[in-house]
Order: C-alpha cells, then sequence, then structure tokens
C-alpha cells in the first residue's frame, strides 16, 4: 500500500485565499494587518524564514515591518523596540525570530512580547491558555498540523497519537492540541527507552526532533497517520524531514512531504493569528468611543 498525500502547498494555498479576502474586507473598514518581524543574527535559515514570512504577509495584502540586528546587539535594544511595537496601535502582531545570540534569555524577550500581539503563541499566557482549552493564539506549527489532519479526515476522537519531540515550539502544544481534541497522547523524547514500541501502536505520529530521517517505515503502524514536522538539510544541500519518506509511505495510509508538507501551514497560521489580532483590534476601535 502506498500513503496518500497531504499536499501542504494546496491547503496553504487555498487558506491564504480565504485570509486575503478577509483582510481586504478588514482594509475596507480601516484596519489593515500588520506583522513585525525582529530578526537578529545571521543565521541563514532564519533570514529564509523571516524572508518568507515577510513575503506571504505582503501577498495576502498585510503590512509588514522587518527589523534586523547585528548579532552583537545588546538585548536592551530589541526589548526597547518590543517595547515601542507593543504600545503601537497600528501593529497587530509581532515575532521574534528564534534562536536568538546568547546573549538573550529568549524566555524574557518572548514574554516582553504583548500577548495580545504574540501571533506566534509563544508566550506564557497563551501557552497557559492553550493548556486550559481557552482562546490564544496558538503555535502556528502544531495548529498548521491540526489544520492538516482536519482536511485529510484523520478521526482524533480516542485516536492513539505519539508525538515525537517536547519543544515549547511544537512537541509540548501538539500534544495538548491533540488530547483537546479527545486524541490518547503519549509525548516520546530523546530519554524514551523504546520509541517503535510506542509508534507501532500509533494510529497518529508527529515526527519534531530535528533528525533527518529518523523515522523508518518499519516503526509505523499499517495506515497510520504520520505527520513530519522536521526540515532538516542533508550535506548534499537537499531538505528531508524527521521521517524516512521513501519507507514510510510505504507503510502509512497518510503522510506529509518535506518539502511541501508542515511548512507551508507555518506561515499560514501565522497570517490567521495576525489576521485574527487586528480583527479583535478593529472591534475594539468600533466600540471604543
Ligand atoms: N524558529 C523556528 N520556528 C519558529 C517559529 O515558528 N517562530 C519563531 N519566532 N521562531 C522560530
Amino acid at each position: 500500500m502506498t500513503a496518500r498525500i497531504l499536499d501542504g502547498n494546496a491547503l496553504a494555498a487555498q487558506v491564504r485565499e480565504d485570509i486575503a479576502q478577509q483582510a481586504a474586507a478588514l482594509i475596507a473598514q480601516g484596519v489593515q494587518p500588520c506583522l513585525a518581524v525582529i530578526l537578529v543574527g545571521d543565521n541563514p535559515a532564519s533570514a529564509v524564514y523571516v524572508r518568507n514570512k515577510v513575503a506571504a504577509c505582503e501577498k495576502a495584502g498585510f503590512r509588514s515591518l522587518k527589523f534586523d540586528y547585528p548579532a552583537d546587539v545588546s538585548p536592551e535594544v530589541v526589548l526597547a523596540k518590543i517595547d515601542e511595537l507593543n504600545r503601537d496601535p497600528l501593529v497587530h502582531g509581532i515575532l521574534v525570530q528564534l534562536p536568538l545570540p546568547k546573549q538573550f534569555n529568549e524566555e524574557e524577550v518572548l514574554e516582553a512580547i504583548s500577548p495580545a500581539k504574540d501571533v506566534d503563541g509563544f508566550h506564557a499566557e497563551n501557552f497557559g491558555l492553550l493548556l486550559q482549552g481557552r482562546k490564544s493564539f496558538y503555535p502556528c506549527t502544531p495548529w498548521g498540523v491540526m489544520k492538516m489532519l482536519e482536511v485529510g479526515g484523520v478521526s482524533l476522537k480516542g485516536a492513539e497519537a505519539v508525538v515525537i519531540g517536547r519543544s515549547n515550539i511544537v512537541g509540548k502544544p501538539m500534544a495538548v492540541m491533540l488530547l483537546s481534541q479527545g486524541a490518547t497522547v503519549t509525548v516520546c523524547h530523546s530519554q524514551t527507552r523504546d520509541l517503535a514500541f510506542h509508534t507501532k501502536r500509533a494510529d497518529i505520529v508527529v515526527a519534531a526532533v530535528g533528525k533527518p530521517k529518523f523515522v523508518t517505515g518499519d516503526m509505523i503502524k499499517p495506515g497510520a497517520t504520520v505527520i513530519d514536522v522536521g526540515i532538516n538539510r542533508l550535506p548534499d544541500g537537499k531538505l528531508c524531514g524527521d521521517v524516512d519518506f521513501e519507507s514510510a509511505k510505504e507503510v502509512a495510509g497518510l503522510i506529509t512531504p518535506v518539502p511541501g508538507g508542515v511548512g507551508p501551514m507555518t506561515i499560514t497560521m501565522l497570517l490567521s493569528n495576525t489576521l485574527e489580532s487586528a480583527r479583535r483590534a478593529a472591534a475594539h476601535f468600533q466600540s471604543t468611543p
């Protein structure tokens, strides 16, 4: 059996078209969604991600602001910029691209962003709301995965889901979102004793470990859904995921490719969060005499 492939590019294009239409309606009311992006240092992968985010904003009709700082910038300078952006009513989303250079305390930087503009969903307040099942900005990558599962027709109620990876950005919020939709969730990580034991009994495997081709076909239950969050660069320059696509697609029922799977959905959900923030700002503006 060869798995059905979940095309993230096609889904992202469809959702972004809808977002662009909603942005146009908001602009007609006098509010243009605006995302401010802060990039520190010269990490080439971060530069590509930021470029893609800014381009996606512009294509959707959003305003975007980009602030570049050298790798040795003092944290106070970046914190002052965040403070300025927090207070700017024309800015709806603020994103600081991670990782940051070592003089930064990432937690301190992320907590400095107003929760109302935290379109990455990384602020402790938003993460706490997510944990409690309350409305917040959801972290973009796991939320993009949830959209893909929905569009793929994957039933979550009572499903056995295994998340590999326990990062604050992907693994932990992914586990919470799957749990909230009724899945039985196991979170595996680098100290898990027998990873294959867990993955072989999973209806859904989400791989977010950052290790190329780490999950192989023999670790997957026939017919399972396999979501690959990894983006790794091989020595020959090609991109590959955390899943060995060639062997996994022969066993899985549904699988996401890399590139062209989860990646495009991450930026799409960032646009969605920014649109939502702008909409809240517009509602607030209209209800304030
Ligand atoms: N670095 C890697 N992924 C992300 C992301 O989704 N947001 C930010 N801000 N930094 C990242």
